[in-house]
């Protein structure tokens, strides 16, 4: 299966799609936790990306296409896929279609459909393992220490863009740049739309259903 997650930030694209490649056993490829490791391993890559990112806008189409290109030609990407964060733009979606196969049966795509005024709050108490990726919420899902991850010990944080400013730069993103996306693939009657709020279980049961 190759499957990609569209949302809101905030939306739960990463907590689903980990969990999905789990159940499916194929690659979580997020295009934000790539540019996150590019930053913190100091790489050009990472040095023209952190400002952007800081500010809440879109990485340039070129670097996000030459990474995806990269990496779904990797071995372990031959079996199925599951794309978190990309295609975020029309010009993406297109490149994709040539980078998979236009008309490609195995390709579905999950909207997930959160309402602006629930993301803020989902991300400013949003905190993430600086080590092993794993999310938390400070209210719904908090790790069982306060500071440390459940998963591996390392230290919790909250991310540089996860604050008020830079997050509703990244809805107005969203709304403008990447909603046009999901137009795009519901043309091709391959989106599903998925309700994206309810408890983390019950939201994952309906992507289940919905893949169906
Ligand atoms: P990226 O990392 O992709 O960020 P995003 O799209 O803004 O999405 P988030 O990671 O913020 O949220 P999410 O939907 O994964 O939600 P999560 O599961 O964490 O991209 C970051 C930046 O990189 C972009 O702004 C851009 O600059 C750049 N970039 C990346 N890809 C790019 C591309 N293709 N082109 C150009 N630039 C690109 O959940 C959020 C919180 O809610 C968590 O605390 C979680 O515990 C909680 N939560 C999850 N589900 C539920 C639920 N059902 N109920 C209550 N709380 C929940």
């Amino acid at each position: 299966m190759q499957i990609i997650f569209i949302g809101p930030p905030g939306s739960g694209k990463g907590t689903q799609a980990k969990r999905l490649a789990n159940r499916l056993e194929i690659p979580h490829i997020s295009t934000g936790d790539i540019l996150r490791e590019a930053v913190a391993d100091g790489t050009e890559l990472g040095q023209q990306a952190a400002p952007i990112m800081a500010a809440g806008a879109l990485v340039p189409d070129d670097l996000m296409i030459g990474i995806i290109n990269d990496r779904l030609a990797k071995d372990d990407a031959a079996n199925g896929f599951i794309l978190d964060g990309f295609p975020r733009t029309l010009v993406q979606a297109e490149k994709l279609d040539g980078i998979v196969g236009n008309g490609n049966e195995a390709l579905r795509v999950l909207q997930l459909l959160v309402p602006d005024d629930a993301i803020v709050r989902r991300i400013t108490l949003r905190r993430t393992c600086a080590q092993c990726g794993a999310i938390y919420h400070l209210e719904n899902n908090p790790p069982a220490s306060g500071t440390v991850c459940d998963r591996c010990g390392a230290e919790v944080i909250a991310r540089p863009d996860d604050n008020e400013e830079a997050v509703r730069k990244r809805l107005e993103a969203f709304h403008r740049q990447t909603l046009p996306v999901a137009t795009f693939y519901k043309a091709k009657s391959i989106l599903r739309e998925v309700d994206g709020i309810g408890p983390v279980d019950v939201v994952f049961e309906r992507i289940e259903k919905s893949l169906q």
